[in-house]
């Protein structure tokens, strides 16, 4: 287990928090922390920001999430990691397609290699970081196109030569079973499910036999397009099978 400092708390808007710590570790784009919160149990966080400056962004679900956001600067916060294969890197026309807190993930791949970010939630309130040139969807309406992300890209999908996904299970299977790659192009899927190791040991994290964290968690379209149980089945806390609800 290792520690860092926390440098900085940012409270990007009502329930999203950024934390900010110093590191020496050595972490690519897309890889995660399972990040120790005391007292209560460990959770996965993708590396929000790598490099001089290292970040964790989340938005507050439960009571991990809650405590982390009332974490001080000064104070050590604990961690393993980072885990997981990172994203390859991108060939010529790069898009990025973001749901909620899957924006997180992203960015510092955003931030390296530049492309069209596309970023949508239920409403503007769930957004975050936001810059000009993001194409914005919420479900609401509140802000930019109304209705979800994916009625948002795949209008635009051929103009792409590699994709970036990470966002609600529901939503990335919306965006596979849409898209139409088969012939052109490199498509990245990073997928969040529920984790207790990390390090590919307990299972909990699995799909179609691929264990997320170990094998993962980024996954190509092509080997996506052959897992039946992605955005269908996942593992609840207590290890039961249970349906993900769809996206319409
Ligand atoms: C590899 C990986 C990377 C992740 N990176 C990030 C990240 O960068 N930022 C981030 O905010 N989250 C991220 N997550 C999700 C994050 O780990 C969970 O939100 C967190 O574990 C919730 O813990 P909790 O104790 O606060 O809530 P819990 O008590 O575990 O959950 C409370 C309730 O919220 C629901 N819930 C929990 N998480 C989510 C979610 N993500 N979406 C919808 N409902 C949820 C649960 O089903 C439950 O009903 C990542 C997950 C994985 C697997
Ligand atoms: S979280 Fe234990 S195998 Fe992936």
């Amino acid at each position: 287990m290792n520690f860092s400092v926390i440098k900085e708390i940012v409270n990007e808007n009502d329930s999203i928090f950024t934390i900010r710590f110093d590191s020496v570790m050595v972490a690519k784009p897309g890889q995660f922390l399972m990040v120790w919160v005391p007292g209560v149990k460990e959770v996965p966080m993708s590396l929000s920001s790598i490099g001089d400056d290292f970040a964790i962004t989340f938005k507050v679900f439960g009571e991990s999430t809650k405590k982390l956001a009332s974490m001080k600067k000064g104070e050590r916060m604990f961690y393993r990691g980072p885990y997981g294969n990172p994203y390859p890197e991108p060939e010529g026309k790069t898009a990025y397609v973001a749901g909620g807190t899957g924006l997180a993930s992203l960015l510092p791949l955003i931030r390296k290699y530049k492309g069209d970010v596309y970023t949508g939630a239920r409403t503007r309130n769930d957004l975050f970081l936001l810059d000009d040139d993001f194409r914005i969807a919420t479900e609401d309406g509140s802000l930019g196109f109304r209705g979800n992300v994916v009625d948002l890209f795949v209008k635009e999908e051929d103009e792409y030569d590699t994709v970036y996904v990470c966002g609600p299970e529901a939503m990335m299977r919306s965006l596979l079973d849409r898209m139409h790659r088969e012939k052109h192009g490199n498509v990245y899927f990073s997928l969040e499910r529920l984790m207790k190791c990390g390090i590919g040991i307990c299972d909990s994290c699995s799909v179609n036999g691929y264990r997320v964290c170990k094998e993962g968690t980024v996954f190509t379209y092509e080997q996506l397009k052959k897992m039946d149980e992605f955005g269908v089945y996942r593992r609840s806390g207590s290890g039961k099978i249970e349906l993900i609800a769809k996206v319409q």
